[in-house]
This record gives C-alpha cells, sequence and structure tokens, in this order.
C-alpha cells in the first residue's frame, strides 16, 4: 500500500514551534542600524510552523523512502557505490581534520598536508602513475581536468592541429560529453563481436589530428581490453596520447596498472575504487594522475615535501590552473586514504578479486535465464539483454521496476547502447553469496511473471512509494518548489 506524504508546509498550525532559542546576550540594535531598509522584508516569511516531534518524524519517515547501499543490493553498473565502511567516516569527522580551515598556515596543517601527501603516493603505486591531483571532485569532473591536461600538453609542442578523440562505442556516457566540453571532436570506434575495441578501426581513424584515446578497461561491457598494449603503441606512433577512463580500476588493483598499459593520464573514480560516497551528485573524488611529461601541466597547488616538510606546491608555470578550490574534497580524500591503509596491498588486491568473482557468480547464476550477449569470463561487471523479454511485452526498463517492488536496487538500464534492452550489472567486492542467489531468485521470478502476465509486469512497480513515474516530463518540467495553494 502507498503511503502518500503531507509537506511541512501542509501540517503546518499558526502558533506551534518547534525551537527555543537562548535569550540574546548582547545589546540588541534596532533592526535599520543593521540592515538598509530597502534589504528589509516588509511581511514575515511563511515558514511551516510545527513542533520538534513533528519535524522529527516527518523527516524520519523521508529517510526511510531512500534507497542505499546501507539499505539493501545496489547492483547499478558503470556508477556502482562501493559499500562504505564507516571506519572512513570515523577517520574524516576526527576534530583535527573535520575543524581545519584551508586557509590556516601550513606549519598548522603539516598532518593533512602528509595525510594528502601519502593518499597520491599510494594512488601513485596503485596506478603506475608519476604524480596525482587531488582536486577533481568526481569522475566526469576528472575526465575535463584530464582533457585540458591532454590539450596543454599538445599546445606546448605547437601542435594545434589534434583536435579530435577517439571514443569506443562501449564507451560511457561521460566520456564523449567531456570531449564536447573540451573543445575536442569525438570520433566514435567501433567494437568487434567479441565486445572489444575493433584494433584495426582504431589505427585506421588515427591521425594528425588525434589527440588522445579515452578508454576504459576494462570497458563498460566488463570486458578487459586484451589487446591495449598494440593499441597504446599505434595511439603513441600517430603523436596521440592515452586517456585512461579509471572508473573501472576496481576490477583490476594489485592485478595489472594503467601505467604498465602505456596510459598518459588517468583519473580514478575513488567512490568506485576506494570506497568513497559517490562522485556525480555530490563531493565525491576524481584524483587525475599523469606520467612524468605531463607533470608541468597538473592544477596547482600540488602537495609536495622538502626534508620532512611538507607543503603547498605551486611552481608548475604551465599548470591548467585550478579545478577546484583549494585541493579539492578532503574529507573525501581521508575516507579513500583511511580505505586504502586498512585494506593494504593484499587487501586491495583481495577487493578486486572479490569483485570479478561475484560478477562472474552472478553472470553464471543468470544466464540460465536471461540472454547474455557476451558470454565470456567477465571482469567486475556484466550485460544482460532483455531484448527476448521485450518482446513478450516487458523491456529492461521494466524488469527494472520490478525489482524495485522486489527490495532491490536496479541495475543501470539501457546502457551501453551497444546491447538492446541492456541491463548492466555490477554486484561489487562486498556482496555475499547468499544476498546474490537472492537477487538471482528475483530475476526468475521477474522472468517468470513476464512469462505469465507481461502486462501486469509492464506496469510496475506496485509497492513504492509512487509508481509508474512520467519520466520524460519530470526531465523536461521538474517541478522543483511547492507553490502555496496549487493543490
Ligand atoms: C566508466 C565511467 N566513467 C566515468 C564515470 C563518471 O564518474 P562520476 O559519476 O564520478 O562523474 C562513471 C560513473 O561512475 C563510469 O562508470
Amino acid at each position: 500500500m502507498r503511503k502518500s506524504k503531507a509537506l511541512l508546509f501542509e501540517i503546518s498550525r499558526p502558533g506551534r514551534q518547534g525551537y527555543s532559542l537562548p535569550s540574546c546576550d548582547v545589546p540588541e540594535k534596532p533592526v535599520d542600524e543593521l540592515l538598509p531598509k530597502k534589504m528589509q522584508r516588509t511581511e514575515t516569511p511563511e515558514l511551516p510552523e510545527l513542533s520538534e516531534v513533528e519535524v522529527v518524524r516527518h523527516y524520519t519517515e523521508l529517510s526511510t523512502r531512500n534507497f542505499g547501499v546501507d539499505t539493501g543490493f545496489y547492483p547499478l553498473g558503470s556508477c556502482t557505490m562501493k559499500y562504505n565502511p564507516k571506519v572512513n567516516e570515523e577517520a574524516a569527522v576526527m576534530p583535527g581534520f573535520a575543524f581545519m580551515h584551508p586557509c590556516q598556515p601550513e606549519e598548522t596543517t603539516q598532518g593533512a598536508l602528509e595525510l594528502l601527501y601519502n593518499f597520491e603516493e599510494g594512488l601513485k603505486e596503485l596506478s603506475g602513475m608519476d604524480r596525482f591531483t587531488l582536486q577533481p571532485a568526481a569522475g566526469a569532473h576528472g575526465e575535463l581536468a584530464g582533457l585540458m591536461i591532454i590539450q596543454a600538453y599538445h599546445r606546448s609542442r605547437g601542435d594545434y592541429k589534434r583536435n579530435k578523440v577517439l571514443i569506443p562505442l562501449s564507451a560511457h556516457g561521460t566520456n564523449p560529453a567531456t570531449v564536447s566540453m573540451a573543445g575536442y571532436e569525438v570520433i566514435q570506434v567501433p567494437c568487434d563481436d567479441r565486445g572489444l575495441v575493433d584494433l584495426d578501426a582504431l589505427k585506421e581513424a588515427l591521425d594528425d589530428t588525434t589527440a588522445a584515446l579515452m578508454l576504459t578497461n576494462p570497458s563498460t561491457l566488463g570486458l578487459f581490453e586484451e589487446e591495449i598494449i598494440p593499441m597504446a603503441k599505434a595511439v603513441h606512433e600517430a603523436g596521440g596520447l592515452l586517456y585512461y577512463d579509471g572508473a573501472n580500476l576496481n576490477a583490476i588493483m594489485g592485478y595489472t596498472r594503467p601505467g604498465d598499459m602505456g596510459f598518459d593520464v588517468v583519473h580514478l573514480n575513488i567512490h568506485k575504487t576506494l570506497s568513497t560516497p559517490h562522485g556525480g551528485g555530490g563531493p565525491g573524488g576524481g584524483p587525475v594522475g599523469v606520467k612524468e611529461r605531463l607533470l608541468p601541466f597538473l592544477p596547482v597547488p600540488l602537495v609536495s615535501k622538502k626534508g620532512n616538510q611538507y607543503y603547498l606546491d605551486y611552481d608548475l608555470p604551465e599548470s591548467i590552473g585550478k579545478m577546484h578550490s583549494f585541493y579539492g574534497n578532503f574529507g573525501v580524500a581521508v575516507k579513500a586514504y583511511t580505505y586504502m591503509r586498512m585494506m593494504g596491498a593484499e587487501g586491495l588486491k583481495q577487493a578486486s578479486t572479490d569483485a570479478v568473482i561475484n560478477a562472474n557468480y552472478l553472470m553464471s547464476q543468470l544466464k540460465k535465464i536471461y540472454y547474455v550477449p557476451y558470454d565470456r569470463i567477465c571482469k567486475h561487471e556484466f550485460i544482460v539483454s532483455a531484448k527476448p523479454e521485450k518482446k513478450k511485452g516487458a523491456g529492461a526498463g521494466d524488469i527494472a521496476k520490478a525489482l524495485l517492488d522486489r527490495n532491490f536496487h536496479p541495475p543501470t538500464v539501457y546502457f551501453p547502447l551497444i546491447v538492446d534492452e541492456a541491463l548492466m550489472i555490477e554486484p561489487t567486492d562486498t556482496e555475499s553469496k547468499e544476498t546474490l542467489d537472492a537477487f538471482a531468485a528475483a530475476m526468475e521470478q521477474i522472468a517468470k511473471d513476464i512469462d505469465e502476465d507481461a502486462e501486469k509486469v509492464a506496469h510496475g512497480p506496485y509497492k513504492t512509494v509512487v509508481g509508474r513515474l512520467d519520466e520524460v516530463r519530470a526531465a523536461r518540467n521538474p517541478v522543483m518548489r511547492w507553490e502555496k495553494d496549487q493543490g
């Protein structure tokens, strides 16, 4: 049964109060002395008037409507959120970190600078790159920083002709978007029938206008690009650079490194790899690492060390500038560093092993029921196609809604675009076999439901707070604020 929730404005009653302020302990001044007349209100604002308990209940109830990785299985392929261990949060709220001000003198922030320095050292080891900026606030923001670095590099050599970036068809949507934003032209490279980048097509697309190849390995199909070494060689021979979208590094930690595969620039999605909260919408982290020859173009400041003193290093005359205030989202770096140190090198490798085993186990269960277009050993995620189910009357989006009714967050749907009716599933490393089995059982039940009554599945969900939304109208015509008397 659906519960409808009244807004605070609607349950407001005049005169009800939920606060008690201490009495003023400084001399009160007339408002005219504090604010110019033209900036003063002429009417009292219409704020809801409620008791404390009403407000607490309202927000507590709203919080139960959230679905998060702390409340259930969240196999959202590509944009997966790993489980965020609570010890990360404890480290980030330590008073020495939480109450520090970024404008404090360096001699009073040595501990924080040491953490950033050591975090960078860890990222270098994990990825095989030479230096990192921690400024970008998310994966996509890292992509932009990386492409600006690439642009600055080519321009510093007087090479202004390179205006194209090659991207495989299996790429994440942010890649072409960022390429356009950086002022480049996107050149798409097809995949072969194994789902891997078509090496011959890539070679054909390369010329002296190629600025870079932008690639994630493993790809968003969850497949490792086996021909990465010849690909890197071909791009470098054409004078281009290799950009690594490191969102999928959680599949290969401790096994291989983008720096060893030949990449020149990488961004890491630390919300996927190092268990911080998600980047895209919130204060996340998308550190960007480069090889030595691109170091001069990194954003400033870097955190460097002289003797045993850490300092903010602005000595990069060719820097692309700043991508974020100060050093990026410091709290997120504390969380990622805590995770890295807690896991250690062996632990990180084990996390990748578990991510890959979980994905392969779940794929082996689901392929008994659904069509798996790239039926080969996958890395951290895999794709199911609901094309046969669609023919029966309920497709990928409908399966996603049916999962909501069974208390599972749905996988990513309709992406990657090269698979019809795609469901992109990433179970992550921390899930138990029981959880994976329960998810597979739910998927099996949904397949049976489609066989019996596809029409019914196509109109779900039935148990969520709101039913099927008009997603197009919600996106095109969002109603973002409550208007009095709007009904
Ligand atoms: C392959 C890939 N690239 C880029 C991104 C964008 O990252 P973000 O959401 O942090 O901007 C994602 C999302 O997680 C991704 O999966």
